[in-house]
């Protein structure tokens, strides 16, 4: 950096990186809040053992980063050094040029709205059983109940797996696997030492370790995929005597590039462990905060009711998209830039990282005006500019399942508060944690449940018709295949 464009260097905290990582970590709206007041919608932050960082905080500029996805912004690398160990080298999440280009169309298609929208009675019936065993007037946290909903969504209707001890098996050994203190852990070493811990076969060996038992794990888990893949390919693509819409692995496995090349065996396992990372916490965040939030706004909870029992489904989608707005899971969207790139006439150099600080974009009054209230109502008006919502991400790397994540959220509220009357053990808001790279709620959204007034059926007409009745358990052969 010359002495020159160092004048035009966003500006940022003197504080040194540790203390900046402390209290990033520590509060990151309040710290981020801090620094947008201080020096204004371009900051720079130093975070430790990270490239250097600028944040921005409003939507042209975030927009700005997000063109960079045709030229000089790449996605993939930032992640690779974190994800790579789990995701693999093949993962769409990690790439970037054309070989990202060529994993994302051959994955799209498997992603797009009418694909996964079939898959809305399914994800209703998923969210009826787990709600069937919650306990009835004592306190409980939402969000691992929504972790275990989200996980059998990918299993069943992204993997298409149906067998019960196949399901069993995974629903053990991947909660630990995703979840990872061993990120921290690996992710702080250095590139090489990493390395050499990941292939010692000495390492290995030490049962206690968590590298090795990371590994053990990865291990397990891939050769269920793999066989997973064979079966698969050899009895054809439909999945285990199901009706209904293919699951997206069957879509993956009939998808050809440009050069009539199907994704490999080894892509095939990358992107399935990159669609487990990248959709299972992230969706069942977002219906923790759903719920904290509904509880704690009892005026739009009741609204939501009535028009569900009405048969109507625009507010539920308001409810959805004011829930990211107001509690966006992703904290931000990272670039990297391959050159220099001018912002708000600023100068952030080549080999830095360049992100919206999602949140803080979301609190742009002129947006969003009082951005601290939860009201759906002003997604119902389209008096949203959409360039301001940015929950998803943007541009070329925008997220894959934004769809399925909307449905996901949409169908699993409505269950919820059809079946069952929430109150928030604490009135207090809860705060937002940083998790990896997702915020979540401080107290996992606790809540009392109860039984609600007139529940036993589904209202909502999309698939009231083919559910099976609440009272009656779900027929367990059709389920389990
Ligand atoms: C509420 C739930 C979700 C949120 C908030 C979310 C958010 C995001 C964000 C912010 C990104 C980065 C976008 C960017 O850099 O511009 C992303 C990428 C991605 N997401 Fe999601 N996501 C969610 C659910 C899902 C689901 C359900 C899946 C798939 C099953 C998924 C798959 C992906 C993939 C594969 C990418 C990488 C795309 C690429 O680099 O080309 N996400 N997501």
């Amino acid at each position: 950096v010359s002495a020159g464009s160092r004048s035009k260097l966003p500006p940022g905290p003197r504080l040194p990186a540790a203390l900046q990582t402390v209290r990033f970590f520590r509060d990151p709206d309040g710290f981020l809040s801090r620094c947008r007041r201080r020096y204004g919608p371009v900051f720079r932050v130093s975070i430790l053992a990270a490239p250097r960082l600028v944040y921005v905080t409003e939507r042209g500029l975030a927009q700005r980063i997000f063109q960079t996805d045709r030229g000089i912004g790449r996605a993939g690398e930032v992640r690779r050094d974190f994800l790579g160990p789990l995701v693999g080298d093949h993962s769409l999440l990690c790439l970037d040029g054309d070989e990202w280009l060529r994993q994302r169309r051959l994955l799209g298609p498997a992603f797009h709205g009418p694909a996964v929208e079939g898959f809305r009675r399914e994800i209703a019936e998923i969210a009826g059983r787990e709600i069937d065993r919650w306990p009835v007037g004592e306190p409980m946290a939402l969000h691992p109940r929504m972790q275990a909903i989200t996980l059998d969504v990918i299993l069943r209707l992204v993997f298409g797996i149906r067998d019960d001890e196949r399901l069993r098996r995974l629903r053990e050994l991947l909660p630990p696997l995703l979840d990872g203190g061993h990120w921290i852990l690996i992710w702080a070493l250095p590139s090489a030492a990493r390395q050499w811990l990941e292939r010692s076969r000495l390492v290995a060996r030490l049962g206690g370790n968590p590298v090795a038992r990371f590994r053990a794990r990865r291990e397990e888990l891939d050769a269920i995929l793999y066989a997973e893949i064979a079966r698969r390919r050899r009895d054809g693509d439909a999945p285990e005597g199901r009706g209904g819409p293919p699951d997206a692995l069957a879509l993956m496995l009939a998808a050809r590039d440009e050069g009539g090349r199907p994704l490999t065996d080894d892509e095939l396992r990358d992107e399935l462990v990159t669609l487990l990372t990248a959709g299972h916490e992230t969706t069942a965040t977002g219906l923790a905060w759903a719920f904290e939030r509904l509880m704690r706004n009892p005026g739009s909870l009741a609204r939501l009711r009535e028009e569900l029992a009405a048969g109507e489904s625009a507010y539920l989608d308001a409810v959805a998209k004011e829930v990211l707005r107001s509690r966006p899971v992703v904290m931000d969207a990272p670039r990297l830039l391959d050159a220099p790139l001018e912002l708000d006439g600023h100068e952030v150099p080549a080999g830095w990282l360049v992100a919206p600080a999602i949140p803080l974009v979301h609190e742009e009054t002129a947006a969003f005006p009082e951005p601290e209230e939860f009201r759906p109502e002003r997604f119902l008006n389209r008096e949203v500019d959409l360039q301001a919502w940015i929950p998803f991400g943007g541009g070329l790397r925008r997220c894959l399942g934004s769809h399925l994540a909307l449905l996901e959220m949409k169908t699993v509220i409505s269950e919820v508060v059809q079946r069952v009357e929430l109150e928030p053990v604490d009135p207090a808001p809860e705060r937002r944690r940083v998790k990896h790279v997702t915020l979540v709620p401080s107290e996992r959204a606790r809540a009392v449940v109860r039984p609600a007034q007139g529940a036993g059926r589904s209202y909502d007409p999309a698939y009231a018709h083919s559910m099976p009745a609440r009272s009656s358990p779900p027929p367990v052969e059709r389920l389990t295949g």
